[in-house]
């Protein structure tokens, strides 16, 4: 990260992330930089304790370069207002910072991020999460939990809800259903996956206001420097 003087008014968490912002923009290390309409950067407040994490970008997203303002965004701040919680209190961002979709009928659907996209993406999001230095993550849908959990994440009907103490990244990581899925169900199956948001997201902000009465113990850096002798 560059070594700038601080614009006044402005933390370094801040600065930093800003700087982060301006070359993700740029970024052009997958095919998706090609079909993209712009970067999709994670919003909200660097200084957050709470991340939370969805797949990517939809094409409302990719026309305003803002995480999560279709529908799915409008159910995802529904639930997190219910909460008591605002955009201001925590990032949202995305496993891809770039809109994945095919062309069908003439028509652009989206489609699941591909391994190759999300390792091309992946630098972004843990350097987002680096800075932030979260208590808790939430992952929102499949893709964030495989990403971040890895291999202890298996499924989303059983695990959703679950804490995750063992990552790398966060304390405390827990997946959540993608409100897209909400959205997808319909009548009473429709009214209890939309409360199982809403259940988990309490316990996920519940958990940040334990973690700061109680901070857990400091965790051992993320790259294990190898001993010289
Ligand atoms: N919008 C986003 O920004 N992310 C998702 O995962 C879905 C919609």
């Amino acid at each position: 990260m560059a070594d700038q003087p601080q614009k006044p008014g402005r933390s370094p968490v801040h600065q930093h992330m800003a700087e982060l912002r301006a070359r993700a923009l740029t970024c052009t290390d997958c095919n998706l930089s090609q079909t993209r309409t712009q970067v999709v950067f994670g919003t909200g407040n660097p200084e957050t304790p709470m991340v939370l994490i969805g797949e990517g970008p939809g094409e409302q997203e990719d026309a305003t370069g803002i995480p999560f303002v279709g529908r799915a965004g409008k159910l995802l701040d529904e639930v997190l207002r219910v909460n008591g919680i605002s955009r201001n209190h925590v990032w949202i961002t995305n496993v891809l910072k770039c809109r994945a979709f095919v062309v069908e009928g003439g028509r652009a659907t989206n489609r699941p991020p591909r391994v190759e996209e999300v390792s091309a993406c992946r630098q972004w999001i843990e350097a987002e999460i680096a800075l932030i230095n979260p208590l808790v993550i939430v992952c929102v849908g499949g893709p964030a939990a495989k990403l971040i959990i890895g291999s202890a994440f298996q499924s989303m009907t059983r695990q959703r809800g679950q804490w995750f103490t063992d990552t790398e990244y966060a304390p405390y990581v827990m997946p959540i259903l993608h409100p897209a899925y909400v959205l997808r169900q319909h009548g009473p199956a429709f009214e209890e996956a939309r409360q199982l948001l809403i259940d988990d997201l309490r316990r996920a902000r519940d958990k940040v206001r334990e973690l700061r009465r109680h901070p857990p113990p400091p965790r051992p850096p993320k790259v294990v420097q190898q001993s010289l002798f």
